[in-house]
């Protein structure tokens, strides 16, 4: 993307743009700038392969630099403008991370007299407490904030360049005005910063005269952690945006009065309800906050199309997940390859650094994990925030259960809305203590019953590889012997996996049998292509005429090969070539050729072995020849999305006659017109519709295709490689952003 970056103040900010732009091959040459007393922090930088090398000079610093990212303070911009303008070139992108953008068009405009076009000004939402390049994290920006603030002089072209480039480094994009940005921030950040100081302050002084820190409980710490902040920094940002923070000083002042007259005249109903009102708020902002995380994406698919080619889609997501939890409890180092960079996986592995384990990557789908060993997780300080994954979440309420410290797990409004009691339920039998809300959803409030649980003789009502990995993971910290039973064949990887790091677990018909005794001992695992993703090329190319394509190193775990067995069923033409094991798991090549299909009454027992490829599978129905019956599968109205109602009211509006079922779907073959479908959030509802392109009869919209990026980030730019006619749009509702 550029030639040259040029960081101006390569500290935690710059530094970890330096490192992003770098792991992501953005920039052929990256140096920084500083002042001569930054000299051995700029050393450091170069030492560590931060930048490749720097100057205490501006001149050579921004010659030849197609961009340059000023990421000093706020407080320093305006000499940084000063120092720049003699350079300035228009052939260069300018932006800066200042976390005020009033003041940084301000000091454009006095010191050049006007704002330049290619001025892109930017603020990252992210940081941390640390500061300097040695804290500086390539991964720091992924799933974060990014906010631009144009002004009107602003280029687009300058303004996509910016945008697109931290996209790259895993930042999602809002645009907003300067305005609206200083507006937002103010009340969200600013005021925040400076009532912790305050307090900080008033309170560190009687400190001094009556030790109280001694007796400081954690709601201390949790409302003043932001108050070991950088000074300089927010004494920076408070007087750059003072206009914006004074009315909100005094606002918050009036509601102390309020407060503190309720006490006074002992209105101690007023106060319950203003601290209830608050609760709920809070909880509203922190929904809020997740809907405005997600920028919207529809995919538009032109009708026609065919898959040609040789591909490798990307890893198994129940595969990534379990190693990152079994790699965490085991006694070692665990290299992983292959692993899944998508939301679901990361957010696995992301919960178990906050339970104090080093994990490093995903590089290129390598992890290593520093196993802490299977007592050795610690207690995240926060809530575990899980996104949309129920498998993250199901599978750690289990081996939470057992551990010696509380925790809550949280997660996106899908998630939040999935039923949990049927892990809850018989882990309570277990002995352990988690809380959900009265439907029986998340939030999980977990209170650690080390020692306490007693394993169990479970039956399960449903057919749930969650389930029984969850009672599985909560064995291992209970008295006694944990048996889970299921009736019908469920995916297997946490028995596979278990013993691949040597922890003993007993298969015996349709039985799982585990106990507290045993250890884990790191091992290497590589993890094959997902066939859940694979799945979405094996229908497009068997519904594509002249389709002809290699999935390569698939898992093909035979329960979870039931996309396999039904296809061909139908009259799919797939081959399973190069069979081998890799790591205690199968794994073919697979080639599939276009064939035409026919409808079938789904055998029952298959259910299960292609859970999650139902919603492709309907797609495949609509255009066999004559009619498909799903039964035995009401598991379908509790996935992501209710993808029996979802899929049916999708196909129909595509002129499909598909009916749904308690349990299922009838659907008469045919043909496929075209029109506007929702994906309600769901990711393979969202990449099945888009597969139905490649038969529509005029071009398909599906609305609200961001959740892909849970299990498949690739597929808008492997299918279209490969041979579907698919756009990506993305739009950030300005609006929307108001609520960071
Ligand atoms: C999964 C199990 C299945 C599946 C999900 C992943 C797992 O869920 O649908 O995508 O990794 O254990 P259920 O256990 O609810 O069937």
């Amino acid at each position: 993307m550029f030639n040259r970056i040029c960081v101006i103040g390569v500290g935690l900010i710059g530094g970890s743009i330096a490192r992003a732009v770098r792991q992501q091959g953005l920039s052929k040459t990256i140096v920084g700038y500083g002042r001569q007393e930054d000299e051995q922090n700029l050393q450091k930088a170069k030492q560590l392969g931060v930048i490749d090398d720097y100057y205490l000079d501006i001149e050579p610093a921004v010659q030849d630099a197609d961009c340059v990212v000023i990421a000093t303070p706020v407080g320093a911009i305006e000499s940084i403008f000063t120092l720049l303008k003699p350079f300035w070139s228009d052939q260069t992108i300018y932006s800066d991370v200042g976390s005020t953008k009033g003041s940084v068009i301000c000091a454009a405009q006095r010191v050049f007299g006007y704002i330049p076009d290619n001025l892109v000004p930017a603020h990252p939402i992210a940081g941390a407490e640390q500061s300097g390049v040695d804290a500086s994290l390539a991964d720091l920006f992924v799933n974060k904030r990014l906010i631009i603030t144009p002004s009107i002089a602003t280029r687009p072209d300058a303004l996509n360049k910016v945008r697109h480039c931290w996209e790259q480094i895993g930042a999602i994009v809002s645009v907003m005005s300067a305005k609206q940005h200083d507006a937002v921030l103010a009340a969200t950040s600013h005021l925040p910063h400076i009532l912790a100081f305050a307090l900080v302050d008033l309170l560190g002084h009687k400190d001094e005269q009556n030790e109280i820190f001694k007796y400081a409980a954690g709601g201390f710490k949790d409302f003043t952690r932001i108050a070991s902040s950088d000074a300089i920094m927010w004494q920076d940002i408070c007087v750059a945006n003072k206009d914006e923070i004074i009315p909100l000083i005094q606002q918050t002042r009036e509601q102390l009065d309020r407060i503190q007259h309720l006490l006074e005249i002992n209105d101690s109903q007023q106060l319950f309800e203003t601290f209830t009102y608050a609760r709920k708020a809070r909880q509203r902002f922190l929904e809020q906050f997740e809907t405005t995380m997600s920028k919207s994406i529809t995919f538009k698919i032109q009708p026609g199309g065919k898959l040609q080619g040789e591909v490798r889609v990307p890893g198994d997501k129940s595969m990534s997940h379990r190693s990152i939890m079994l790699g965490s409890l085991a006694e070692g180092v665990t290299h992983v390859t292959g692993f899944l960079e998508a939301e679901d996986a990361l957010a696995t592995l992301q919960a178990f650094r906050d339970m104090g384990v080093q994990i490093e990557g995903p590089v290129n789908g390598c992890v290593t994990i520093h196993g802490v060993g299977k007592h050795g997780l610690q207690a995240p300080k926060n809530e575990l925030y899980l996104g949309n994954s129920g498998t993250s979440m199901r599978l750690l309420s289990g081996l939470l259960a057992g551990q010696p410290f509380d925790s809550v797990l949280t997660g996106d409004k899908s998630l939040s809305g999935r039923p949990m009691k049927r892990v809850t339920e018989p882990l309570a039998a277990m002995g352990a203590n988690i809380k959900t809300t009265e439907k029986g959803t998340a939030p999980l409030r977990i209170t650690g019953r080390a020692g306490q649980l007693n394993g169990i003789d479970y039956v399960m009502p449903m057919a749930s590889a969650q389930v029984k990995s969850c009672l599985l993971l909560a064995g291992m910290y209970a008295n006694g012997v944990t048996r889970v039973t299921e009736p019908a064949p469920t995916r297997d990887h946490t028995e596979r996996m278990l013993n691949g790091f040597a922890y003993p677990v007993k298969r015996e018909g349709s039985a799982a049998t585990i106990t507290s005794e045993g250890s884990l001992i790191a091992t290497d695992i590589d993890v094959p292509s997902d066939i859940s993703s694979a799945a979405f090329f094996l229908v497009g190319a068997s519904i594509a005429p002249g389709s002809d394509l290699l999935l390569k190193h698939v898992g093909i775990n035979p329960t979870r090969t039931g996309i396999i067995d039904i296809l061909r069923l139908m009259g799919a033409s797939i081959e399973v070539l190069n069979q081998r094991e890799v790591g205690g798991e199968p794994v073919a090549d697979l080639h599939v050729k276009y064939s035409p299909l026919k409808g079938i009454d789904i055998p029952e027992e298959l259910v299960p072995l292609a859970i999650d490829e139902f919603p492709v599978l309907f797609v495949a129905a609509a255009v066999a020849e004559g009619q498909t019956r799903l039964t035995g599968a009401e598991e379908l109205r509790v996935k992501e999305s209710d993808r029996i109602q979802v899929m049916a009211d999708g196909l129909q509006v595509l002129g499909v006659n598909a009916q749904p079922t308690p349990d299922g779907m009838i659907i008469q073959g045919g043909s496929l017109g075209g029109g506007v479908v929702t994906s309600h959030g769901d990711h393979r509802v969202a990449m099945s519709f888009s597969i139905a392109g490649l038969r529509a009869q005029a071009p398909i919209t599906v609305l609200d295709c961001i959740n892909v990026n849970t299990s498949f980030p690739e597929f808008k730019d492997l299918v279209k490689t490969l041979g579907l006619n698919l756009d990506c749009e993305e739009t950030s509702d300005l609006n929307d952003s108001a609520s960071h």
